[in-house]
């Protein structure tokens, strides 16, 4: 824990010449020094050792009696099975989103001008993120290589994913990709640090908890860079954008957060174990009954900060967005 916290006391601070400065200089050279792919060696499961593959606190089918009844082997089962999704999603959301926000900003001609350094740093970033996904399916194989049998699922697509997608549908072209970079700027500081204190539990698996505070360590430097260009981006935007991107981040930040992917996949999972589809759903409902997203959550707070930080919240149109969906920001 101790690492991340000290990843994380290096993140500059906000001032326009700090900013600058970060942006163009501070990350490539800290990225050379620490990231994973540069001083980490690769990652193993010694699956002699005991422990959990998930944080138990962060899997809600382990409240339900139906669940808890049928014993620790199924428990145990249920966080491999949820370790496998979060896994699943590192995949698809670093390469599908993130590496396509630092291809634009790298190669394409942008209504926002990015210089070469920053440009160099969005590539740290690719590096970083397909080093990610490399160690996510080496792990994913490791267990399905070792647990021969294990159950498989169809993974639905993530929330995050499907919020950009369905934002994008309704936006003219033109500020498609410019709303595709405030967006990974905004995943890429939702840096949740709850859920590695999670990871960092007593019963977690030692490896598991190794690999999760190595891609932590990645991720702490990856908030610095992208908060700084979240930033940069919002202040470089012409007013036509931050009238259109504005307008739309309530509804995006509703939807980035819901919890509809999860839902599904619970359900899904719990339907292989009470197999009853039924029932299963009636179980996931009963879980999240009462459940909205509100701005009282602390990842929504989180991303909250964030966007009032970066000035976003300051302009008229991003309030009236939140106005519009009942938040008063
Ligand atoms: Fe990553
Ligand atoms: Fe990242």
């Amino acid at each position: 824990m101790n690492m991340i916290n000290l990843r994380l006391d290096e993140l500059p601070n906000d001032t326009a010449e700090n900013l600058q400065k970060n942006l163009t200089y501070t990350y490539q050279e800290v990225w050379e020094r620490r990231s994973s792919i540069r001083t980490r060696p690769s990652k193993l499961i010694d699956f002699t050792k005991m422990g959990y593959f998930f944080p138990e606190s962060k899997q809600p089918l382990l409240l339900h009696p139906e669940i808890i009844n049928k014993g620790e082997d199924i428990k145990y089962e249920i966080l491999l099975q949820s370790f496998k999704k979060y896994l699943i999603d590192i995949i698809t959301l670093e390469i599908k989103m993130i590496d396509s926000a630092c291809r634009m900003i790298i190669e394409d001609d942008l209504p926002v001008y990015y210089d070469d350094q920053v440009k160099l740093n969005a590539n740290t970033v690719m590096i970083d993120e397909y080093y990610h996904v490399y160690i996510a399916r080496s792990m994913l194989h490791q267990i399905n290589q070792h647990f021969l049998g294990l159950k498989s699922f169809s993974y639905p697509i993530s929330d995050a994913s499907h919020a950009v997608y369905k934002l994008q549908s309704s936006l003219d072209k033109e500020y498609c990709k410019m709303f595709h970079i405030i967006a990974v700027c905004i995943f890429e500081t939702t840096l949740v640090r709850e859920l590695i204190d999670f990871f960092n539990a007593e019963d977690i698996h030692p490896c598991i908890k190794h690999y999760v505070n190595d891609h932590m360590n990645d991720e702490a430097k990856h908030y610095g860079f992208f908060y700084d260009l979240l930033c940069y981006t919002w202040n470089n935007l012409s007013e036509d954008f931050k009238n259109v991107i504005g307008q739309c981040l309530a509804e995006f930040i509703k939807l980035y957060l819901h919890i509809d992917s999860d839902k599904l996949f619970y359900q899904k999972l719990c339907e292989s174990y009470v197999e009853d589809k039924d029932k299963s759903i009636q179980i996931v409902n009963d879980l999240y009954k009462g459940f909205v997203i509100s701005p009282d959550i602390p990842i929504v707070k989180n991303v909250m900060n964030v966007l009032k930080k970066s000035n976003i919240t300051s302009h008229n149109a991003t309030k009236s967005g939140f106005a519009k969906i009942g938040w008063n920001i």
